[in-house]
């Protein structure tokens, strides 16, 4: 009987090593056009089929050292990201009014075990311990949200100069520690009282969010310079407007489209007003949360399912805002009719960002059943992990989304403005969280980060979700995502093994003492 042929017999025919053949295996991008034709070559001729269990061993990134000096510019922003109602508490102090997500969690059965934002980590009380512990993690960079009702309780009108003041403090006690601030203004809060009168349904909302846009750059935009518009539109759409998983609970695709197009908008007249009154260069950018549709067959069905998923998930934000126009079938496929747009609106919303806003975490696999013709997602992915929210853990999607984001629409430069994992972590009462498959996670995608740096995609900053475990939207406090552990009971904070992974990766990175 002949001997079964490995990946070490391959690497020594094709003079390569062993690790480079892994990544042959594992569709990796870096290897070069002529070494991978080579090795493709031999396995054919010898007839190799890898086992899969050794090529995901010998590929796993993790065994991979991760080499930050050369891959990373010093300048790049190290940073960790948080949003005000997932973290700040407080939501009745200080004069702040309610937004939509107050009263969305009151409704029945929309968060788990009726949980609310109302206390979340206290950080409107614990800011200077957070900053301080931000730099205990070196970070360089911090990404937070405005709640809009803390600054503007009615949406529009009468300012709360206390809450203005809050973002004030934060800013200062950043700068003073060093790490840059990066603001962004709308992270799914809408102010009650703008709900009240038609919310994203209307224009109006649009040309309040630019005022307040303009409010918040006048107090911070002597300090501040870089402006997040929108979190993830699509997700304020579609899930709060489309099928009302999320605040205000609309389920209406109509008023999804609607209310997309009057954030986008919003993004555009802002980005003018942030650019008319910051005091310093501003960098204006918008966040989108990317996912990457791959088939897992080659069928008709399974083909037109990519096409249609990825219209829906990444083409409905990117073309307007790259391209000044909807995707064709975008409406077509939602059964809806396009919104009302008017003359300027689609020029306005392609106004040139200065960076794109990436969140990714996981992908979409997806096949068509034999004998059917419809598609289905492909759950779970045989040999898979998953993170605790049960989305895959495939960090090569963020590589693909990134080398496609560059290739069809070219920002300027794009800051991964979140990525992490959620687990069940535990604390042992003392100063231990373990969370080594966070640590995982973080240094898997950021080995994809470093890949795709090489290749020439001008990305300057990424932020791990989240600085500290909060309010999971609707799963409540039941999902973790920080670096830093919040025990609710006490709101004492405990750097999770991930958050001190994280200092030591950003010190070697940066060389910071
Ligand atoms: C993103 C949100 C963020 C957080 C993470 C897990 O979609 O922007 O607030 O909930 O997911």
């Amino acid at each position: 009987m002949t001997r079964k042929f490995t990946i070490r017999d391959i690497a020594q025919l094709a003079g390569v090593s062993i690790a480079t053949v892994s990544r042959v295996l594992n569709h990796k991008p870096d290897v070069d056009p002529q070494t991978r034709e080579r090795i493709l070559h031999i396995m054919n001729v010898h007839g190799f089929a890898p086992d899969l269990s050794a090529v995901q061993l010998a590929g796993s990134p993790s065994r991979r050292k991760l080499s930050p000096l050369h891959a990373f510019p010093p300048d790049f922003l190290w940073g960790a990201a948080t949003s005000a109602y997932q973290i700040e508490g407080a939501v009745r102090e200080d004069g702040r009014g309610p937004s939509i997500w107050d009263t969305f969690v009151r409704e029945p059965g929309t968060t788990w075990r009726g949980e609310t934002g109302d206390s979340a980590a206290d950080h409107y009380h614990w800011m200077l311990d957070d900053v301080a512990l931000m730099k205990e993690l070196h970070l360089k960079a911090y990404r937070f949200s405005v709640s809009w009702s803390r600054v503007l309780p009615q949406g529009t009108g009468p300012i709360n100069t206390r809450g203005l003041d809050f973002y004030d403090r934060l800013v200062d006690a950043l700068l003073a520690q060093d790490i840059r601030p990066v603001a962004t203004l709308y992270h799914w809060d809408l102010p009650l009282a703008l709900h009240e009168r038609g919310g994203w349904l209307t224009r109006e909302t649009a040309y309040a969010f630019a005022d307040y846009a303009e409010l918040l750059v006048r107090r911070l935009g002597d300090r501040v310079s870089w402006w997040v518009t929108h979190n993830e539109p699509w997700c304020s759409a579609y899930l709060g407007y489309g099928i009302g998983a999320h605040a205000p609970g609309i389920r209406d695709l109509s008023s999804a489209v609607l209310a997309a197009h009057h954030m986008l908008l919003s993004h555009g007249l802002a980005a003018a007003r942030i650019r008319a009154h910051a005091q310093i260069a501003p960098h204006v950018g918008i966040t989108t949360n990317l996912t990457p549709i791959y088939a897992a067959d080659e069928s008709e069905a399974t083909r037109q399912g990519v096409e249609h998923l990825d219209i829906l998930h990444n083409r409905w934000f990117l073309d307007p805002l790259f391209r000044g126009s909807y995707p064709e079938q975008l409406f077509s496929n939602l059964g809806v009719a396009p919104p009302a747009i008017e003359t300027t609106d689609m020029e306005t919303i392609a106004t040139p960002l200065d960076f794109l806003g990436v969140n990714y975490y996981s992908r979409s696999l997806i096949r068509t059943p034999l004998r059917t013709q419809h598609y289905e997602p492909v759950v779970p992915v045989p040999e898979a992990s998953y993170t605790q929210m049960a989305w895959e853990i495939y960090p090569q999607g963020l590589s693909d989304m990134l080398l496609r984001v560059q290739r069809d629409y070219a920002p300027p430069t794009i800051l991964i403005t979140e990525n992490g994992a959620a687990f069940e972590d535990s604390w042992d009462g003392r100063g231990h969280v373990p969370d080594k498959r966070r640590v995982r996670y973080l240094h898997e995608h950021l080995l994809e980060l470093e890949t795709v740096l090489k290749q020439g995609v001008p990305i300057c900053g990424y932020f791990v979700w989240s600085l500290l475990d909060n309010f999971e939207w609707t799963d409540g406090y039941s999902k973790r995502f920080g670096l830093i552990y919040v025990d609710y009971i006490t709101q004492r904070r405990i750097i999770k093994e991930s958050g001190r992974w994280y200092a030591a990766f950003i010190k070697e990175a940066t060389g910071s003492a």
